[in-house]
């Protein structure tokens, strides 16, 4: 157990036993321990022939395992996206988001900005299980990273927003993360006019400040970060030492036994599709419903959205409700096909009992195989950020209280 999930054992101390974890972790004994040892002259013959073959353009990769019924994209390098038509991205919104997504005016006790808990240095998350909130309060869920997030079409966990600017909206008014009030927020930063007006002229022509504004900067900040200079965009560029034969085997893993593709897809490794893990806790302390919440479908209960895969080593711990503070444990658990809980007495007929998805099985891979995909999903760090200077007008402590 200790080896599994032992920072997870600390969070749910009082919880009756971290149940999924440990009924998968049985399995996951059983899956791996009876492989036997990789041969090291079919290990190098099986990774000079992938080298090979990832070697040319995507269109000739190998074909990869995809269910029947699932739609994929390749993988491949992000672009900035454009913003909607009604928020185009520009360079100077985003220099504004900079100082807004910085600027702790925005919350009611101007104590907490955005970079609170998506900080640039612990690759905008935050490190911890559950966030931070106002007054220190935790919140229920794990803190996402921003890297790409210009490519979702839906935010948060659930999904339950489909824009950047709304979802600003949601966190800066929520009484329990920033419990901002935008007339509030607007004020405040126009009596900054001198730092704040030459940056909203140049980003939007004039020098008004709105609330409309603030948040169409925050999302175009979003949007402009740099993402997709990690070794694995450096070897799809035709840099081919730029990936370790390890990580080289574990990009044909994560494509074809791993089936990581049928829902971590495209340029940011993400999609806009709702899965149960097995994580949901029903009916005990830590549960969470996830997208039902959003839809009341029963289908739904304990579905998540497949979060992106950049930059993942750099932003645990790890899932909704940042149950795994290792990466290994997370890839033992996929190993073991994930959790499914089953129902327990008086539970048999519960419509809303949650089910694990039916493209997760058991991998059979053995240690090895998983050190390569490992390895691979350590191939998919960005360069560090370092933000060093405050880009924001600093706040007086009179004026803070
Ligand atoms: C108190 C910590 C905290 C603060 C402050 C905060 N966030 Fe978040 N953010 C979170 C958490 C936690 C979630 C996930 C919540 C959920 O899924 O229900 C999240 C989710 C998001 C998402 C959705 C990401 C995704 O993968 O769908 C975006 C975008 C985002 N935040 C941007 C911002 C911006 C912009 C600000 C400032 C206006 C901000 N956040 C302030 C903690 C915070
Ligand atoms: C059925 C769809 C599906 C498949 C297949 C799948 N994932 Fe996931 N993955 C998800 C969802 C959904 C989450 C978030 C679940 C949650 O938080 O409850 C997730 C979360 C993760 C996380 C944690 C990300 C974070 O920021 O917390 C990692 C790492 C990960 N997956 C890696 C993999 C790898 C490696 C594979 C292949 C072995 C894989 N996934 C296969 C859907 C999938």
């Amino acid at each position: 157990m200790l080896t599994l999930l032992s920072g997870s054992m600390l969070l749910h101390a009082q919880d009756p036993a971290a149940e999924e974890g440990e009924s998968a972790e049985a399995a996951d004994r059983s899956a791996t321990a009876a492989l036997p040892e990789r041969d090291p002259a079919l290990l190098a013959a099986l990774t000079a022939d992938l080298r090979q073959r990832y070697s040319k353009s995507a269109k000739e990769w190998p074909t990869p395992e995809i269910d029947p019924g699932v739609v994929y994209a390749e993988l491949s390098t992000p672009t900035i996206p454009a913003g909607p038509p009604d928020n185009p991205t520009s360079p100077a919104k985003a220099t504004l988001g900079l100082s807004l997504f910085f600027d702790p005016r925005l919350s009611g006790s101007q104590q907490i900005s955005c970079a609170n808990c998506h900080s640039p240095e612990l690759g905008w998350a935050d490190g911890r299980s559950f966030a931070a909130g106002n007054f220190r309060r935790t919140l229920k869920r794990h803190t996402p990273s921003l890297l790409g997030i210009g490519h979702a079409a839906t935010f948060f966990w659930d999904g339950r927003q489909s824009t950047l600017e709304d979802q600003a909206t949601e966190v800066i008014t929520n009484p329990d993360e920033m419990a901002g009030d935008p007339s509030e927020v607007v004020a405040r930063l126009q009596k900054e006019s001198e730092f704040y007006a030459p940056l909203f002229t140049k980003a939007f022509g004039d020098a008004t400040i709105d609330f409309q504004r603030v948040v169409q900067a925050l999302a175009a900040f979003q949007r402009s970060l740099k993402v997709g200079r990690a070794p694995f965009d450096k070897f799809i560029a035709g840099k081919p030492g730029s990936l370790s034969d390890a990580a080289v085997r574990g990009l044909h893993l994560f494509r074809t036994k791993g089936r990581c593709l049928n829902c971590h897809q495209g340029p940011m490794l993400q999609s806009d599709t709702f899965h149960n893990l097995g994580l949901t806790y029903y009916g005990r302390k830590y549960e969470d419903l996830g997208r039902y919440k959003v839809t009341g479908k029963p289908e739904d209960v304990g579905r998540f959205k497949t979060p992106t895969l950049r930059n993942v080593a750099r932003t645990g711990p790890w899932m909704h409700n940042g149950l795994f503070p290792s990466l290994d444990g997370v890839l033992r658990l996929y190993n073991a096909g994930m959790p499914r809980p089953r129902p327990k007495a008086g539970q048999e007929n519960d419509p809303l009992f949650p089910k694990t998805d039916a493209l997760l099985k058991p991998l059979k891979m053995d240690a090895g195989e998983l050190a390569d995909l490992k390895a691979f999903l350590e191939a998919l760090n960005e360069p560090q950020v370092r933000i060093l200077s405050q880009p924001f007008p600093p706040i007086a402590p009179s004026q803070g209280s």
